[in-house]
């Protein structure tokens, strides 16, 4: 089994980015946790962060050749606007959850729009850095 978890624009500054609302654990806390459950279950997992919209795209493409069978995507500002992005994902044809910090229904009415949930698996949404452990918890066990 392969996982590949994706963190779009600005998630590289989790802790001290508004971290009332998306609290202080940072990117690199996230990963390093996310790495040790992949290791315990004896599978692989990658992750990219990118603040670019084509890196991301092209890491879905490179997705869809590598053996990768399920993706943890937070598509974070690109949730709202990415066309190219949901289309990506869509050509891949792999099963995806996404993913957002904060509760994306609680805030400005702009975040209310996705481009992604039609198509995901499943949207968790507001449960902090934990909705990245329990995506994974599902991603485990639905591709084994
Ligand atoms: C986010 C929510 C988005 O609206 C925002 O643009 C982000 C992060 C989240 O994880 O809560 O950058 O995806």
């Amino acid at each position: 089994t392969k996982i590949l978890v994706m963190h779009g624009p600005n998630l590289n500054l989790l802790g001290v980015r508004e971290p009332e609302v998306y609290g202080r654990t940072t990117l690199e806390d996230i990963n390093r946790n996310l790495i040790e459950m992949a290791q315990a279950a004896a599978i692989q997992l990658a992750t990219l962060q990118s603040n670019a919209e084509h890196e991301l795209i092209d890491r879905i493409q490179a997705a869809m050749c590598d053996g990768t069978d399920f993706i943890i995507i937070n598509p974070a500002g690109l949730t709202h606007t990415s066309i190219a992005l949901r289309d990506a994902l869509a050509a891949t044809q792999l099963p995806f959850i996404e993913i957002h910090l904060s509760n994306i229904y609680a805030r400005e009415a702009f975040r209310r729009k996705s481009c992604f949930s039609d198509i995901a698996v499943g949207v968790i949404s507001g449960l902090g850095a934990v909705g990245y452990e329990l995506a994974l918890r599902f991603a485990l066990e639905s591709s084994h």
